[in-house]
């Protein structure tokens, strides 16, 4: 067991997605926070930029639009920031556009995470943490639930490109000795979700998986919140064992079909909201 340093400078890749941009927000409000943060985010159709409005620093935060797999890029932001700490969201993240085109899925979430290691493994002093999720896995059975030790079992081009990427991460901290964490979250749904996007685009609409509400109000009132409580172990200083898996699940396991139709009640009664408002 190793004990991590309270990170300074934190290097944060796709925070301009979903979960990312939730990171960044929620790091910007923990007191014991006083470094800078760095988001290098492509600015894929996946981004959305006022995720984050409003909710940084302007003095201690800077958006480079960018490539992860751009290595001199991300090796001149880690010198330039005196970056420690390297959070890895960026990914091509749907699982129905990887069925229709996976090579983005390869590129991306392979080759981009190799060439981030590749940059960590030249600045040894900076901490890897990866962010994965529980679909490496494959499919909930109508019981159970995912562990670390669940073997992998991807079903996806996506998943299965995800559980390429943890096994680069994880052979890297073997081979090379840098300093990384993992984390295997469940499914996220939230405030900043591309609902309609995901809505119709949701093929395996009978697979059962795990969710967690990921809220914008509760992550701003520094409410609980999975997902990022998962995260925030190593940044608290507490005990984390290097090169280890995290898995972190709501708990709260539902076919897709059942989230869709929730979801869509809810846009329903949004738009009735509007509506009546106009
Ligand atoms: N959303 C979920 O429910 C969920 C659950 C578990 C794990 N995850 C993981 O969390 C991470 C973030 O997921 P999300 O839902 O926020 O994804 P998202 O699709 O909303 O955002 C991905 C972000 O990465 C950026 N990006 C993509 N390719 C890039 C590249 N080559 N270089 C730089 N930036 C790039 C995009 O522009 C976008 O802003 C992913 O690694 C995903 O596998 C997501």
């Amino acid at each position: 067991m190793t004990t991590l340093r309270q990170p300074q400078n934190v290097l944060v890749t796709g925070g301009c997605g979903f979960i990312g941009s939730a990171f960044i927000r929620f790091l910007f409000r923990q007191a014991g926070f006083s470094g800078k943060i760095v988001n290098l985010d492509l600015l894929t159709y996946a981004a959305n930029p006022d995720n984050v409005a409003g909710a940084v620093d302007p003095a201690r935060y800077t958006f480079v639009q960018g490539d992860i797999g751009d290595s001199e890029l991300v090796s001149r932001l880690c010198r330039e920031h005196a970056v420690d700490t390297l959070v890895h969201f960026a990914a091509e993240s749907h699982v129905d556009r990887s069925i229709v085109g996976p090579g983005a899925f390869m590129q991306a979430n392979i080759l981009g995470t190799y060439q981030l290691l590749e940059v960590v493994r030249t600045l040894s002093h900076i901490h890897f943490h990866h962010v994965s999720t529980d679909e490496v896995y494959g499919s909930l059975g109508p019981t159970g639930l995912f562990s670390e030790t669940t073997p992998y079992d991807p079903s996806s081009p996506y998943s299965a490109s995800k559980a390429a990427s943890d096994h680069l991460v994880r052979a890297y901290a073997r081979t090379y000795g840098i300093s990384t964490t993992l984390s295997n979250c469940s499914n996220n749904f939230g405030d900043e979700f591309k609902l309609m996007q995901q809505l119709t685009t949701v093929r395996h609409i009978q697979s059962m998986q795990t969710f967690c509400y990921l809220s914008k109000r509760l992550l701003t009132s520094c409410g609980p919140n999975l997902y990022v409580f998962a995260l925030m172990g190593w940044l608290r200083n507490e005990q984390v064992d290097c090169a280890q898996r995290y898995g972190r699940g709501g708990k709260w396991q539902s076919p897709l079909c059942r989230i869709q139709s929730l979801l869509i009640t809810v846009v329903r009664h949004k738009r009735q909201c509007a509506a009546t408002l106009i």
